[in-house]
């Protein structure tokens, strides 16, 4: 009977028994345990976590605090804990630092909590601000003693900077434009321009708008007052397709360290020929451009490009592709200018390209020099495309791990210089090579051979280059002569 009683008694004082919370406060000093001698003090945290808690999306500033969560370790010390103490540093332009005490309202009366766990706790307050290094320790209170070391637990925490999607609804953010959108349209409107529209913001009036491709390429300053769609026409050195437009916005509360936007330029669409009085100009136009195709040809094929052939392919019927074997040196990138070049043949010149990236399998079956030589012989004209920036710089346009194909054309560029190197000093057979420049002027020491032959600068003398390629003789001579 009084064993019930007893096991009753115990069973009510279970019941009754809080379970412990916390209470927690701003504590900036040291606490006040720290002037009393305590002959049991708690041990450290078990483990201490941090993350972003973003509290309500409706407020006016919104609200990213930390959500600070913490374990306690299950052993005898547990008895002596009375609060856990939480400091934060933050470290962004100016340093901050604030901590807050969270009292357990009860005593621990034992070591795991009543779910069988570890005792867990969270605080969630500190207010994050963008971009900033977050240091955040933890002790339990009382301390220990003087010449006693202090456990304690420490995480880091940066947080997001104004473009992540909770943080840039905050006020400095929205203050620095994150919630501006300049909507970046760019297109490369022909070799030396660029047309670069975008919205202004109400936040200020100074906009630089850069255009670059690993190296900056061009760059034009804007000044609008008011919001509006802007436009711009940047005056650029070298090959912008596919390049960057950064923009950069001078707002009062950043200055030159806004939020920048980015945009990508592209090619110009005609959209004017889909006006109907265009149509009659383009018409016009090309009828003009058949004429003087007509005329080519046949200027061609009477006396210029044509020592041996006499007849020309009536102009009513198109003459066969021109054949092209395009040899690159390594050092020019592959993606960005072999690929776009060859484009250009393609699509402007009649040429059918042969290039040796093209053709792996085959090479690695026939053995690089009878695969070159074969092409040779195939080939109308062959055509060294050079450039005098070194593969540094390439890479550094082209970004990394970009340049692989660039392997197997290394290996093939002076072999085929080798190879069609006699060809060089014969005047019957200089006819069938020409070099394009990518950049630079000369072709470096080592290829000096090439000096003779016919030379156009990518892409500023593609006409010429093109003109060059249409008068080339149908191919059945060409395997004649060589
Ligand atoms: C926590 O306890 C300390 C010492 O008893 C007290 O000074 C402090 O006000 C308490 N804080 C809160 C938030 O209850
Ligand atoms: C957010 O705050 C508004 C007013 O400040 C309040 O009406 C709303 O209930 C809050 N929402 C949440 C999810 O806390
Ligand atoms: C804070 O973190 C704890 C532990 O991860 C979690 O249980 C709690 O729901 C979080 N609170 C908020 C407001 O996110
Ligand atoms: C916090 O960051 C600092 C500086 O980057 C580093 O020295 C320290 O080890 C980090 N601490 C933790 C707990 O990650
Ligand atoms: C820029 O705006 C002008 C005028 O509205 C328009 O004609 C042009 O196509 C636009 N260009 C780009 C790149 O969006």
């Amino acid at each position: 009977m009084s064993l019930v009683l007893l096991s009753l008694a115990a069973l009510c004082r279970i019941i009754l028994m809080q379970e412990p919370t916390i209470q927690c406060g701003s504590e900036n000093g040291p606490s006040p345990e720290w002037t009393v001698r305590h002959p049991l003090t708690p041990g450290d945290l078990r483990h201490l976590r941090v993350e972003l808690a973003e509290t309500n999306a409706t407020r006016v500033d919104h609200l990213v605090l930390m959500n600070i969560s913490w374990e306690l370790r299950a052993d005898a010390s547990i008895l002596s804990l009375k609060a856990t103490k939480i400091c934060v540093t933050g470290k962004s332009s100016f340093q901050s630092y604030s901590c807050v005490r969270c009292n357990y309202t009860e005593a621990f009366q034992r070591q795991t909590s009543p779910s069988g766990g570890k005792w867990t706790f969270s605080y969630v307050g500190f207010p994050v601000a963008p971009s900033t290094l977050y240091f955040i320790g933890a002790h339990n209170i009382p301390n220990a003693n003087m010449n006693e070391d202090t456990p304690s637990l420490s995480v880091n925490l940066t947080s997001p900077g104004c473009q992540d999607p909770i943080m840039k609804h905050k006020k400095k953010c929205i203050e620095e434009g994150s919630l501006w959108d300049p909507h970046i349209t760019a297109c490369k409107k022909d070799e030396e321009t660029v047309e670069v529209n975008f919205t202004t913001s109400p936040l200020g009036n100074r906009y630089l708008v850069v255009i670059q491709y690993g190296v900056v390429l061009g760059f034009s300053n804007v000044q609008e007052n008011r919001p509006t769609r802007t436009s711009v026409v940047v005056q650029v050195k070298g090959q912008t397709e596919g390049a960057t437009v950064q923009l950069i916005p001078y707002f009062q509360s950043c200055g030159n360290d806004c939020i920048r936007r980015r945009g990508t330029v592209e090619l110009c669409l005609q959209t004017d020929s889909l006006n109907t009085g265009m149509v009659a100009a383009w018409l016009g136009l090309m009828f003009v451009m058949v004429l003087v195709w007509v005329l080519i040809g046949w200027l061609c094929g009477t006396w210029r490009c044509d020592r041996g052939q006499k007849a020309f392919p009536p102009a009513t019927t198109l003459p066969p592709l021109i054949k092209v074997l395009v040899v690159s040196s390594p050092e020019v990138c592959f993606y960005h200018t072999v690929c776009y070049f060859i484009e250009f043949l393609q699509k402007h010149c009649r040429s059918e390209v042969i290039l040796a990236q093209w053709q792996k399998k085959k090479i690695a079956e026939m053995g690089p020099v009878q695969w070159l030589t074969a092409q040779k012989k195939a080939a109308d004209k062959v055509i060294f495309l050079l450039s005098n920036v070194g593969s540094a710089a390439c890479d550094e346009s082209c970004g990394q791990g970009k340049g692989s194909p660039r392997e197997s054309s290394q290996d093939l560029f002076p072999l085929a210089f080798n190879l069609f190197c006699s060809d060089l000093s014969s005047q019957t057979h200089l006819h069938k090579y020409i070099v394009v420049y990518f950049r630079g002027v000369d072709p470096k020491d080592d290829y000096s051979a090439l000096h003779i032959c016919p030379k156009y600068h990518l892409m500023r003398e593609a006409t010429a280059l093109c003109t060059a390629l249409l008068c080339v003789t149908p191919r059945t001579s060409v395997e004649k002569q060589s």
